[in-house]
């Protein structure tokens, strides 16, 4: 009897190691990172070799005929961005992204609002991608800001994906990926994303979970991308949970991972901690800073750098300079928490910020 409850017992011990390793072993299948040639990288430089998936961003959309279109001044790059990166890691996909931060979006609500116009943005899209042998094709629209665009955004996207579905079968090529870059929460100021119609017609979404403080919008100190943020509802973790509340799989999320941090003016260098007073921008004039300049920031001024793991986000200062940003405990706790919730991945914005391809390997 004794013995067969302490087989019994072993049979449970050896189930926990089991449950144990397996949670250990949790990959995620999306390791991405954004390419944005303005950081001064070339994309021959990117270690590939670290990432699943790369996205060159950005591709335009014309105001007037709707199609999109690679800027001149990037044709070369961007043409041959998927074989440029593919020496180093063949399998690496590669997604052109379109809009971004910097492009109007008025012009994607008035390209979405029209069956003509979306018709223009998708075939062209598609002819695009295929042409310069990306996998895919990620919408950047920062942001869809009424109900009617938010149900344009929609149709859109289920006509995007008809168009991809059958020009796959109609060309037997595997189907170009879909995704789309988005706000960090379900709800953007109260105006709802379609969910329902991306869950069907993405294949992800790369949730923006940053810029939640910075010195253009907060006067005082904050973790520009935190994890939780116990005296607030903004952070990453409300937001995945928004996103997942809405309806959407946890295996259609990928995270979204700053390369790069605010800096303020403190208004009292003795006062240097999370939400403290400060007058303005330090260091760039909205106070953006990239992750490599601030190693260095930190090593010319031997900056003190603080890791405050209740909000998961790093800081440094010196003086009345303070940096709020993400170093390598705070990626490696973000992508843990990825695999937690096992959400399909994580991407960095941006990869040419990375100092020594040190976050890009953090694990
Ligand atoms: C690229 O990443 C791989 C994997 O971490 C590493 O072995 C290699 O040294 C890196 N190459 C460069 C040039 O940093
Ligand atoms: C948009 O397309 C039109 C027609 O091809 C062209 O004349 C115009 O220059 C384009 N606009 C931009 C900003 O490239
Ligand atoms: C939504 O925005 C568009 C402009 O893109 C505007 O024409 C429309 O009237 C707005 N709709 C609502 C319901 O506010
Ligand atoms: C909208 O355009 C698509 C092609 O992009 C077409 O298949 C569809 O029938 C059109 N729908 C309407 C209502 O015009
Ligand atoms: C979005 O998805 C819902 C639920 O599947 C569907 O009823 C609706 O027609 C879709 N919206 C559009 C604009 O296609
Ligand atoms: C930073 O704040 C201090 C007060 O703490 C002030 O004396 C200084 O002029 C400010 N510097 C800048 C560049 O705004
Ligand atoms: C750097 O700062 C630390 C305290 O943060 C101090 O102990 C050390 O002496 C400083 N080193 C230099 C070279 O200023
Ligand atoms: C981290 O930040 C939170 C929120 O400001 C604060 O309450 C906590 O004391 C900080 N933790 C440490 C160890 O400084
Ligand atoms: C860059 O990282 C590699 C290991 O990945 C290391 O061997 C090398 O010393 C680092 N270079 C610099 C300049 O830090």
């Amino acid at each position: 009897m004794a013995c067969k409850i302490f087989s019994a017992f072993l049979t449970f011990l050896l189930f926990l190691l089991h449950l144990h390793f397996s949670a250990g072993l949790q990959q995620t299948d999306v390791q991405a990172g954004y390419w944005f040639p303005a950081s001064g990288l070339l994309a021959s430089g990117i270690n590939s070799t670290l990432f699943t998936h790369l996205l060159c961003a950005f591709a335009d959309v014309n105001s007037t005929t709707y199609q999109v279109t690679i800027p001149s001044s990037n044709q070369a790059p961007f043409s041959s961005f998927t074989q440029t990166v593919q020496k180093k890691n063949p399998s690496v996909k590669t997604l052109l992204s379109i809009g971004g931060g910097g492009a109007n979006p008025e012009t994607f609500a008035s390209m979405a609002s029209q069956n003509s116009s979306r018709g223009s943005f998708i075939s062209s899209s598609i002819s695009l991608a295929r042409s310069y042998g990306f996998s895919g094709l990620d919408l950047d629209w920062e942001y869809p800001s009424n109900s009617t665009q938010m149900t344009n955004l929609g149709t859109l996207l289920n006509e995007w994906r008809a168009a991809v579905d059958s020009e796959a079968e109609s060309t037997n090529n595997k189907a170009l990926l879909l995704s789309a870059a988005v706000f960090y929460s379900w709800n953007y100021y109260s105006v709802l994303y379609p969910t329902q119609n991306i869950s069907n017609n993405l294949d992800w979404i790369n949730i923006m979970a940053y810029d939640f403080y910075g010195p253009g919008w907060s006067s005082v100190t904050g973790p520009p991308a935190a994890l939780y943020n116990p005296g607030n509802q903004v952070s990453g973790d409300s937001g995945i949970t928004a996103w997942i509340q809405s309806g959407l799989s946890a295996k259609q999320i990928v995270l979204g991972l700053p390369f790069y941090g605010y800096a303020w003016n403190l208004t009292n260098a003795n006062n240097h901690g999370l939400f403290a007073p400060t007058n303005g921008a330090a260091i760039s004039s909205d106070g953006s800073i990239g992750y490599s300049e601030i190693l260095s920031y930190i090593k010319q001024n031997n900056a003190t750098k603080v890791f405050n793991a209740t909000v998961v986000s790093d800081y440094c200062y010196s003086g009345t300079t303070w940096i709020g940003y993400d170093d390598t405990q705070s990626i490696s706790t973000k992508v843990s928490y990825a695999k937690g919730k096992g959400l399909l991945g994580y991407f960095a914005w941006q990869v040419g910020d990375d100092s020594n391809w040190t976050l890009s390997s953090t694990g």
